[in-house]
């Protein structure tokens, strides 16, 4: 039997979940691993309670037999468990490769403890250098948003589903995916961009 290159770091994840936990479920295959880690130990009796960060991951979860509650329901989390595109050494992240961006953010900023859980190819020595930054807007004047981001420097490029229709973030977004260059000050540029008109959130985790 081949074991999953990213079963260890979902087992280590999943045994960081304690007896009675509100969690944070990132999404992901790199969650998609703590998840089935999880389910494990739930099947073992363990008792706690999960809030998805996708409809995918809420499918997956209840698939495994993890309990699930939305996010008002459970109020304050415990712990979140995520993946991430990059992180770097101040341990700043880019996400939302998946789509799922908002909801990992609104999730994030809800638990008191917060693990990003990656591959070590999602090092880097500065954001903004293995893969665009998302960048989730509403789909009204969506190409004028564009060109708002574009004046700050970026270069938003919409992203398009398998038959290439926009994709739909599970709130009804669009996705650009922002080419950057090395982003030298994370949170000026992660401001900037939350002030933009049009802009829901973006993938910066700070
Ligand atoms: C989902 O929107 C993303 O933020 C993911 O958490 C991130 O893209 C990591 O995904 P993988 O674990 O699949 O690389």
């Amino acid at each position: 039997m081949t074991t999953h290159p990213l079963a260890a770091l979902g087992e280590a994840a999943a045994a960081e979940v304690r007896p009675g936990m509100r969690v944070g479920l990132g999404t992901g295959s790199t969650a998609d691993a703590f998840l089935r880690a999880l389910g494990r130990r739930v099947a073992d009796g363990l008792t706690m309670t999960g809030v998805a960060t996708s409809d995918r991951t809420a499918d997956l979860a209840a698939s495994l037999g993890i309990p699930l509650a939305n996010l008002d329901e459970a109020g304050r989390l415990d712990l979140g468990v995520d993946g991430a595109d990059e992180i770097d050494p101040a341990l700043d992240a880019v996400k939302g490769r998946g789509g799922a961006l908002l909801h990992e953010k609104l999730v994030a900023l809800a638990c008191a403890d917060y693990l990003l859980i990656a591959a070590a190819e999602k090092r880097v020595a500065r954001l903004g250098t293995r893969l665009p930054l998302p960048v989730e807007v509403v789909p009204f004047g969506w190409r004028q948003t564009a060109e708002r981001l574009r004046r700050l420097g970026l270069e938003p490029q919409l992203r398009l589903g398998a038959r290439s229709e926009p994709f739909r973030s599970d709130g009804g977004h669009f996705i650009l995916d922002c080419v950057t260059g090395p982003i030298v000050e994370p949170a000026f540029l992660a401001a900037a961009i939350k002030q933009t008109a049009g802009v829901v959130d973006h993938g910066l985790f700070i």
